[in-house]
């Protein structure tokens, strides 16, 4: 190889770099805010602590007794009310779980950001031929 293709080669890869990295830092990051991050943080260890994850799934993973949670904050006929509701209430199945208002709004809070950052429920999802999946 010659100097000058070296040089150009060099040149080309520097370019391909700087635009990549340009187009990536270019793409919308929505942070949560401190206030809410925070929040989230309470509402998973609330979710932790008091073992929700020995019967439910989110993210596709978790107990198999109760249904995966990863959406049902954004799912059609549910929501934070709805979630707040089995918390509160329990079902012969659920134990009732006696939060105060702010860790209500924590676990709720952890639930909003679980919907945003993934799906479930795996088994509904379509699998291609060639082995990569896709989300409805
Ligand atoms: C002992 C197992 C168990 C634990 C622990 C548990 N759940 Fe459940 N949960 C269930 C079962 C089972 C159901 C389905 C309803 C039924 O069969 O009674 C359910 C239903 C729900 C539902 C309704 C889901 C839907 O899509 O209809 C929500 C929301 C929920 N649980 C939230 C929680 C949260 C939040 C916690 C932790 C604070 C928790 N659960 C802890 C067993 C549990």
């Amino acid at each position: 190889m010659t100097e000058k293709t070296k040089y150009i080669l060099i040149s080309c890869l520097t370019v391909s770099f700087v635009i990549y990295t340009s187009i990536i830092y270019q793409q919308p990051i929505v942070p949560e805010s401190a206030e809410n991050s925070k929040m989230i943080m309470e509402g998973k260890m609330i979710w932790q602590n008091k073992n929700c994850g020995a019967c439910h799934q989110i993210y596709g993973l978790g107990g198999f007794l109760g249904p995966d949670l990863t959406n049902t904050y954004s799912a059609a006929g549910k929501g934070p009310l709805y979630i707040s509701a089995f918390v509160a209430a329990g079902t012969p199945v659920m134990p009732s779980f006696q939060l105060q208002e702010h860790e209500m709004s924590a676990l709720l809070e952890y639930m909003r950001h679980v919907d945003e950052s993934g799906k479930s429920d795996p088994k509904q999802f379509k699998i291609n031929y060639y082995g990569t999946i896709e989300g409805q």
